[in-house]
């Protein structure tokens, strides 16, 4: 039997195949190169940037919890400019080589957003899309609020629309999902990043500290994958536009279980960290699940679950 197909098509962006990262755990692609080739991925997604740079929280912003990890990096960039500056040259060469670079976007304020669409419209030709990031956990004002009510999460989308013809991602708080994936749809989003690290607590029960220099961050690991799968498949159930799932994908088998969901592609996030090589690994693991399922095309698969 030929090698199955494994191109999918996540709302305008093509990609050779279904493995994307998620963004901020892959830098911007070339931090990756030592370890392998990363064109042989469908895509990559570069970690928010805004229109202007942001330095993030202070340090403690990682730390270890039970079956995963715990950040408040808060969204630390170096601007539209600054990526273009640094990655551009290796993001369009990575384009060329087939790998669909999926810039995000990261706003405090729906004028925030526009301006750094606007950026990448200028900037950035080497984008195939842009992933909204309204999501982020770590932001006390703006982007939170924003991406957790299904009026927020239009409003952001409302605005954007209009100024790019480029398929527009929408990456999406664990809050809400099927109202706010109907909002969403509803304003013109081209697919959804179902979901973002989810709020969360750790103590350092002898200094009675937090472990991060802030009270919260956003958890992310295995321990979120199942939650994830759930939020994925009532997602799917309610838009007819397309579905990235994110969430403590480590291996082959964890991708698969996104896609049987109703997933068209899926990101790799924390496993980057665990293992630089975790990627092309659970991309030849998901091919060789389509094998074994007898199928020759992976969208075959998308939302073949059954109860
Ligand atoms: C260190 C770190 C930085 C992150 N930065 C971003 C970011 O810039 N934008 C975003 O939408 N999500 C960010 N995330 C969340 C991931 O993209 C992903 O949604 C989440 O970690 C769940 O997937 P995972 O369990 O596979 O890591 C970050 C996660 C980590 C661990």
């Amino acid at each position: 039997m030929s090698a199955p197909n494994m191109a999918v098509d996540l709302g305008g962006i093509k990609m050779h195949n279904p493995i994307n990262t998620a963004a901020g755990t892959y830098g911007f692609g070339w931090q990756f190169e030592g370890f392998y080739d990363v064109s042989q991925l469908g895509a990559i997604t570069t970690k928010g940037c805004a229109a202007e740079a942001w330095p993030g929280n202070p340090k403690p912003r990682m730390c270890e919890v039970t079956s995963g990890v715990m950040n408040s990096v808060g969204l630390m960039n170096p601007g539209v400019r600054g990526l273009v500056e640094q990655s551009g040259e290796y993001l369009q060469g990575l384009s060329d080589k087939g790998c669909a670079v999926i810039c995000q976007v990261a706003g405090h304020s729906v004028d925030e957003y526009v301006a750094a669409v606007e950026l990448f419209e200028e900037l950035a030709p080497f984008a195939a899309g842009l992933e909204i990031n309204i999501s982020c956990p770590n932001i006390a004002a703006g982007g939170c609020a924003m991406g957790s009510t299904p009026d927020g999460a239009a409003e952001v989308i409302r605005a954007l629309r209009p100024r790019t013809d480029r398929p527009l991602l929408v990456k999406m708080a664990p809050a809400r999902v099927v109202e706010v994936a109907k909002a969403l749809e509803a304003e013109g989003a081209d697919a959804l990043s179902v979901i973002n690290s989810i709020p969360a607590m750790s103590i350092d029960v002898h200094t009675r500290r937090s472990r991060l220099s802030r009270p919260t961050g956003g958890l992310s690991g295995p321990c979120l994958h199942n939650i994830a799968v759930r939020m994925v498949w009532e997602v799917a159930h309610a838009v007819d536009i397309p579905v990235n799932g994110v969430g403590g994908v480590m291996s082959g088998a964890d991708a698969a279980e996104f896609i049987l969901a109703g997933a068209t592609s899926v990101s790799v996030g924390m496993s980057n960290l665990v293992r630089p090589d975790s990627a092309p690994r659970i991309l030849s693991e998901l091919v060789s699940w389509v094998e074994e399922q007898g199928v020759d095309d992976v969208n075959d698969l998308i939302g073949a679950f059954e109860c």
